[in-house]
């Protein structure tokens, strides 16, 4: 047993405050989330300079009220592991800060975690609602599908992240939102396409299910978002409210069939049996239904962490930092927010 067997997690990348503590077999003993969506919706947007100061004003108190709520005292806490990089600069400094802070205050170590390394790790995760059915095993493969990124990783074990396929310009849960911000309907628009279009008719209007020339795994989503968006001017306002259901059932159509196809590929490409769905957009339930069915078929291990797990939550912060802890890694005070990955964190495909 490694020394670290109890890890509070700190996530702050982007708009959502979330705090966790996590037991080294991925036991969650306790996560919270303040979630800013109804703070940023009348900008329809993320408003970066909002997020970063709503952390300020939430950490603190958030930290404090999962002490109580899992009566946990600093002393049965091994470590602090806190998102430093990539996402928003101002809001991963109110992390950092906070958690390079608590550490000297209690004299825990400390480590900077890559958040979306975070989420590929997220389906280790269990709790007494989660009750895990089946145990997850390296190696496999990751389709990470948020409102920041779309991309698709080998992941060989702990540590050793392979970039399969990335989004060459918008991530689909940006796509989502963007289209739903077209449609008038409103911010973040994943849900809303999701349940507007469970009405409608997917195969209603024909759109393009875009492919990367010379990389086959890499996604696209600007050339649907503009296919979408014209389409809407043609139809006009009256006749596209009208069809809204229809609109956003083959919109989502267009990209849970772009999703798939570029995993079946990548599946076919490694040979693996294991795939794990994360990020806010495995949320969508068409995607889930289609991934499912795909699973039974293929007969494909398919692990989709619970919600609260997939969507940004500082569970998979602390798990990422109980694996780094465990081999020996730790980071010192002089731990910096970054914009972006660090060029460690994950490897190319040479595929
Ligand atoms: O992982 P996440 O909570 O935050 C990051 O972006 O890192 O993902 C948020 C994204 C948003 O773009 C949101 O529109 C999308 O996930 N999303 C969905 C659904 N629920 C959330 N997209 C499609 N269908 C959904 N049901
Ligand atoms: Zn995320």
């Amino acid at each position: 047993m490694s020394n670290f067997e109890y890890v509070l997690g700190i996530e702050t990348s982007c708009d959502d405050t979330s705090v966790a503590l996590v037991r080294q077999d991925g036991f969650v003993v306790g996560c919270l989330a303040a979630n800013q969506d109804l703070v940023h919706r009348p900008f329809g947007g993320i408003v970066p300079e909002i997020a970063s100061r709503n952390h300020t004003l939430q950490l603190l108190p958030l930290i404090e009220e999962l002490l109580a709520r899992t009566n946990f005292t600093w002393s049965k806490i091994d470590g602090i592991a806190v998102t430093s990089r990539p996402g928003l600069i101002g809001s991963l400094l109110v992390g950092v800060v906070t958690a390079k802070t608590l550490a000297i205050m209690y004299e825990k170590p400390l480590i900077g975690v890559n958040h979306l390394e975070a989420h590929l790790l997220a389906a280790f995760l269990f709790d007494e609602e989660f009750v895990k059915y089946k145990n997850l095993k390296f190696p496999y493969l990751a389709l990470a599908v948020s409102g920041g990124h779309t991309q698709l990783y080998l992941v060989k074990e702990r540590g050793d992240y392979e970039i399969l396929g990335r989004t060459v310009d918008d991530a689909a849960g940006e796509a989502f939102d963007k289209f739903a911000k077209y449609l008038g309907l409103g911010f973040p628009g994943g849900q809303l396409i999701d349940s507007v279009g469970r009405d409608g008719n997917p195969s209603a209007f024909q759109l393009p299910r875009t492919t990367v020339k010379g990389a086959p795994l890499d996604f696209s989503f600007s050339g649907l978002k503009t296919a979408a968006t014209r389409l809407v001017d043609a139809l006009g306002i009256e006749e596209s409210v009208k069809r809204r259901a229809d609109l956003c059932a083959s919109f989502q159509e267009a990209v849970v069939e772009t999703l798939m196809s570029k995993l079946s590929l990548a599946l076919q490409k490694t040979g693996l049996s294991r795939v794990v769905l994360t990020g806010g957009v495995s949320a969508n339930t068409r995607l889930r239904n289609v991934a499912n069915e795909w699973s039974v078929k293929s007969g494909v291990e398919l692990f989709i962490p619970p919600m609260k797990y997939c969507t940004d939550n500082a569970a998979m912060v602390a798990k990422a930092g109980l694996d780094r802890f465990s081999v020996g890694e730790f980071s010192s005070q002089d731990l910096m927010p970054l914009a972006n990955s660090a060029p460690a964190d994950f490897h190319e495909s040479s595929r």
